[in-house]
Order: structure tokens, then C-alpha cells, then sequence
């Protein structure tokens, strides 16, 4: 079965309003015809702008990074589901580990957050990953597993279908330390068969697990020749056009 290939972008919190347009245009501009999925993970800023300009090419879809778990109500500043389904959100990044850092989430809560993004018709990209401390006691399996079963393991096998998994060691982001290509293989493979074991194999074998963690157009292509690793949620390097396309260029 051939799984999507997915390469999405992560800008977190970067580029003003105008710049966040050049941005946009420059990758479409860039960009050749190709069966791999683009997403764009702006700033809540950049939604309505982002989607204007890639309205028309079919495999460019916009993500937002966050979502609040309720659909409406006294939460000020914050921004619902229903709300980034209105702007043409088609995805929302969910449990990054800088949201699990700086602003205290847990699975419990990224689970909340994965139904409200489902229920509204839009896909969760699902953040992993372990800190280097359980890297270095050689427990990040049990980590992820515990991460992967609390947030995702609730939903039904048609729910499970459009989830998005993105693996991402702590250890390796923005830090210029990329996990081997042999260590991502081996997570996203532990992931897979953690998903085989709950649902089935075509659920299993559906899934696109991306690897995310200092992807850089020099290292892509070696990342995304694993047999496990489906593409790359890419931070620092999605905010260059040239090399956000060499990655997507990189399958
Ligand atoms: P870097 O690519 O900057 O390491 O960031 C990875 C990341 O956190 C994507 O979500």
C-alpha cells in the first residue's frame, strides 16, 4: 500500500503579515508539480491570506499549529476548531513539545483537542517524542506508546484514518542534532506496530508517520528513503522557500 508523502512546514511562531505572504509565494512559485503533500503551519495571522494564495493548487493545504478544545466561549484569546475551519484550515498541529513545555499540555488535554479537530472535519498532525534524558535511559518506546495510546488511542478505526503521526525527539528540534536515519526508522516503525496492534493492518499500514527534528534540505533524502518515515514537519527550514521546496523536492 502506498502511503502519502507528506512535507509540512512549520512556522511557529515567525514572519509578520507581509512577510508570511512573500513566504507563501515564493514556495508556490518554487514548487513543482508533484504527488507529495504540502502543508503550510502558519500563524493564526497568516490563515486567510495563506489560503487565498494556494486556493487553486491541489496538493498545497494550510495547517494551523494549535486549536482550543472547546467550540466556542470565554477563553480569551483563544481560537477553536470550528474557528480555522472557517479560514480553509484543513489541518491543525496538535502536542508539539514546545506546547507541552511552555504551556503545560498533556495527552489528556491533546486528546480533547484531537476530537475537536476531528469533529469538525479537519486532520490532526499529532506530535511525539522524548526528551534526551529518556533517550539516554533507553525508554523512549514506552514514552511514545504512552503519548501515542493516551492522546489518539479513544477514536474509532475511521477516526484513526485521517490522523497524521509526526515524530519529533525533543533532543533534535531546532538544535541542529538530527536523529539517524536508523533511529527515526526505528520509532516510526515501533509507532506502526503499536497502530497494527489497536486497529488492524490497513489502518496500520494508511498511517504517515512523519519525522520531524532539524530536517534540513541536506539530510531529507535520506530521512524519507526509511521504509517507515512518510515525510517531515520541518521548523527552521520551512522559513526559507528555497529549501523548503529542496525537501519536498527530496522524494
Ligand atoms: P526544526 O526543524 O527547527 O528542528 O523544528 C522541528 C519542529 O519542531 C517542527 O515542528
Amino acid at each position: 500500500m502506498k502511503r502519502q508523502q507528506i512535507v509540512a512546514g512549520n512556522w511557529k511562531m515567525n514572519k509578520d503579515y507581509e512577510e508570511g505572504r512573500d513566504l507563501t509565494k515564493g514556495i508556490v512559485d518554487a514548487m513543482q508539480p508533484s504527488d507529495t503533500l504540502v502543508i503550510l503551519g502558519t500563524p493564526y495571522i497568516h490563515l486567510m491570506n495563506v489560503s487565498r494564495i494556494i486556493k487553486d493548487i491541489s496538493n498545497v493545504h494550510l495547517a494551523a499549529q494549535n486549536c482550543h478544545q472547546e467550540e466556542s466561549g470565554a477563553y480569551t484569546g483563544e481560537v477553536s476548531a470550528p474557528m480555522l475551519k472557517s479560514c480553509g484550515v484543513g489541518y491543525v498541529i496538535l502536542g508539539h513539545s514546545e506546547r507541552r513545555a511552555y504551556f503545560h499540555e498533556d495527552d489528556e488535554l491533546i486528546a480533547k483537542k484531537v476530537d475537536a479537530v476531528l469533529a469538525n472535519g479537519m486532520q490532526p498532525i499529532y506530535c511525539c517524542g522524548e526528551p534526551l534524558e529518556v533517550r539516554e535511559d533507553g525508554k523512549q518506546n514506552e514514552l511514545v506508546a504512552e503519548q501515542v495510546k493516551t492522546a489518539l488511542f479513544h477514536l474509532s478505526k475511521e477516526d484513526f484514518s485521517k490522523i497524521v503521526i509526526a515524530y519529533e525527539p525533543v533532543w533534535a528540534i531546532g538544535t541542529g542534532k538530527t536523529a539517524s536515519p536508523e533511529q527515526a526508522q526505528e520509532m516510526h516503525a515501533h509507532i506502526r506496530k503499536l497502530v497494527r496492534e489497536q486497529y488492524d493492518d490497513a489502518t496500520a499500514d494508511g498511517l504517515s508517520i512523519l519525522y520531524g527534528g532539524s530536517v534540513k534540505p541536506g539530510n531529507a533524502k535520506e530521512l524519507f528513503s526509511q521504509e517507515d518515515v512518510d515525510g517531515g514537519l520541518i521548523g527552521g527550514a520551512s522559513l526559507k522557500a528555497k529549501d523548503f521546496v529542496a525537501i519536498v523536492n527530496s522524494f
